[in-house]
């Protein structure tokens, strides 16, 4: 009996470590695969089908979906063009970063059918337009003099650097120390002591967008809970249940645009 209640204990602190509720996540280092049940390792079972980041092996995508055909050099312009001349995003953000990181997430718009992946891609591309005023934002607006978005609850796993802040930065604005530590471990950067890598490297913001997009996002509208159970995944908080419907709604519009540019129907739930 006490062995197996101390099994029990251990499994239960595992779990706590490996998972906080804010962020289910593998955060393999470099080099390994996160599995289909989000655990680290090399092999078939890991790299193999259901492969979630990492080196996982080139299967042949369940759909054969070619993202990089949907996501056109007119599509990514289409969004970048209406952002400001002056936007610190215009000399930064480009379609082949995009489709280098996409590289690292080969289950990313191969889900379900055809028309799945286009409404997953548009859903993507819509919070990205919304969270960076059409690719416009790189940093958080005044992110330097907000509160440096350490949350105490996860500072014994991702401790947050002196004088660093974990503000929103790149094409989802990735937020707060539980995200920076495991995203970096992930894709292999410093992510606690170098959060400004997010920002000044291309190719690392978009594996840093679609890093938080697998782990927090993409079963959710792979799953068929509709749009709107993305918005709730991403900014919940302040936009779903009535706090924020415009916010809401102007998400919802820009997906709907997308859906519209790829020829699919956006399907419903697109409210929370
Ligand atoms: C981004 O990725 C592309 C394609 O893999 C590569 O050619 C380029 O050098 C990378 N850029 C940086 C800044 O690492
Ligand atoms: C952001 O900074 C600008 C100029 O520095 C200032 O005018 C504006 O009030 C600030 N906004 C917020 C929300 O702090």
């Amino acid at each position: 009996m006490a062995g197996t209640g101390m099994i029990l204990f251990i499994s239960l602190l595992l779990a706590g470590i490996i998972s906080p509720s804010a962020s289910q996540n593998c955060g393999c280092s470099p080099g390994l695969c996160c599995s289909e049940y989000g655990y680290c390792g090399t092999g078939n079972d890991y790299c193999g089908p259901g492969c979630q980041q990492g080196p996982c092996q080139a299967s042949p995508p369940a759909n054969g979906v070619s993202v990089a055909d949907i996501v056109t050099q007119q599509f990514f312009d289409g969004i970048i063009s209406q952002a400001d001349g002056g936007c610190p995003g215009k000399g930064f953000y480009t379609r082949s970063a995009f489709l280098d990181a996409l590289g690292s997430y080969p289950s990313f718009g191969r889900a379900g059918t055809a028309d799945d992946s286009k409404r997953e891609i548009a859903a993507f591309f819509a919070h990205v337009t919304h969270e960076t005023g059409h690719l416009c934002f790189i940093e958080e607006k005044n992110g330097t003099s907000q509160d440096d978005y350490c949350d105490k609850r996860y500072t014994q796993q991702y401790p947050c650097a002196p004088g660093k802040k974990y503000y929103g930065r790149g094409p989802l604005q990735l937020s707060w120390n539980y995200n920076y530590g495991p995203a970096g471990r992930s894709i292999g950067f410093d992510g606690l002591n170098n959060p400004e890598t997010v920002a000044n490297d291309v190719n690392t913001s978009f594996k840093a967008a679609l890093w938080f997009w697998m782990e927090n996002v993409h079963s959710v509208i792979t799953s068929g809970q509709g749009f709107g159970a993305t918005i709730r995944r991403i900014n919940g908080a302040y936009e779903c249940d009535g706090k924020g419907v415009d916010l809401m709604n102007a998400r919802i519009r820009y997906y709907q645009d997308y859906c519209k540019q790829f020829g699919v129907a956006p399907g419903d739930k697109l409210t929370c």
